[in-house]
């Protein structure tokens, strides 16, 4: 037990299992109370058989080890649920501090696969669950003159096949992290986001470990993006990455040491800490008239790199 958070208020979403409860535990490790949230349901999201049970087991773990927890069940994804959640840390310990952004859930498909429903679903929980979340808790930061975000992206979102949907979601989190860094920096706040990689029942699915066998397996050649994810299912398979892996370093960027630390993306898991660069301009043509033709192109193309770019994913010839 160390007392790093003492008297600090954290709320962490999806921390009735997984990666979210190791969190949630972790900052109650140095001290913080936690607003324990998860609404209980299925990997996929599903709702029918939800239970209060994950959370109310993490708030008692909390508990039994000398710290101070309350449970909240609402989901992530309305504004309303994000509200109720913020308030709840607001109205059972008088403050906030801290807000982990952590639920999500799967629905992995191929691209013309994917239905309206699989799309908006994990869009609502994962990007619109950050907003939802972090609106209210901005209200507070910034009145307060202080506060930290964690906000959770993924190692998929740099082009895992068959992940659009989430792709879409977890980019846009890394997106909406800079912005929050930049909007609530000046008063304080830092803002940052993690790819974890750890062992859940959303990394252990045995048809998602398949799937992503066979995706390996047919890849024409190297890639660029998401190739470091091969490793990372390479290693949850094997059992090399545990959830309580990943909480040590969000908790680290909750102190007050890391109060530099704005707007950053960083993956997480096994005995690795990265720091991802930010995307620029790798290469570049100019025009010295201008306007841009497609003749103008055609004829320049070869020659520039336009002719030799290494591609994320190199199509393939149909007919070959
Ligand atoms: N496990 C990994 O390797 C990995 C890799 C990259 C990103 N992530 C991300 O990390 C986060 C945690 O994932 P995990 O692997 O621990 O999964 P998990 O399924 O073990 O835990 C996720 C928790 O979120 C809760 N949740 C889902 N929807 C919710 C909602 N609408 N409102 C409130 N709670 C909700 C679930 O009930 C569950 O307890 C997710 O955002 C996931 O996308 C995980």
């Amino acid at each position: 037990m160390g007392n790093r958070l003492e008297g600090r208020v954290a709320v962490v979403t999806g921390a009735g299992r997984g990666i979210g409860r190791c969190h949630a535990l972790n900052l109650a490790s140095e001290g913080a109370k936690i607003v324990v949230n998860d609404l209980g349901g299925g990997p996929g999201g599903q709702t029918d058989d939800a239970t209060a049970q994950p959370a109310d087991e993490v708030v008692q773990e909390i508990k039994d080890t000398g710290g101070d927890a309350v449970a909240v069940y609402d989901s992530v994804a309305s504004m309303e649920g994000g509200e109720r959640i913020i308030q709840t840390a607001l109205d059972s310990f008088g403050r906030l501090d801290i807000l982990i952004n952590n639920a999500g859930i799967l629905r992995d498909r191929m691209i013309y696969n994917t239905t309206e429903e699989e799309w908006d679903v994990v869009v609502a929980v994962h990007l619109k669950g950050h907003f939802a979340c972090l609106k209210p808790a901005a209200q507070v930061f910034r009145q307060q003159r202080g506060g930290r975000i964690v906000n959770t992206s993924s190692e998929s979102a740099l082009g895992n096949m068959g992940q659009g949907n989430y792709a879409a979601a977890k980019e846009g989190i890394t997106g909406l992290t800079r912005v929050v860094a930049r909007d609530l920096g000046r008063y304080g706040v830092t803002c940052n986001s993690i790819r974890p990689r750890a062992g859940t029942r959303l990394t252990l699915d045995p048809e998602l470990l398949e799937q992503q066998k066979r995706a390996m397996q047919s890849r024409a050649g190297g890639r660029l993006g998401g190739g470091d994810s091969d490793v990372a299912m390479t290693g949850m398979a094997a059992g090399m990455f545990k959830p309580e892996n990943v909480s040590p370093f969000v908790t680290w960027l909750c102190t007050d040491e890391a109060a530099n630390v704005n707007g950053r993306s960083f993956l997480v898991g096994g005995n690795l800490i990265g720091l991802y660069t930010e995307p620029t301009v790798e290469a570049a043509l100019y025009n010295p008239q201008e306007d841009w033709t497609v003749d103008y192109i055609s004829a320049i193309a070869p020659q520039s790199y336009l002719g030799s770019i290494k591609n994320i994913a190199p199509a393939q010839d149909p007919k070959a």
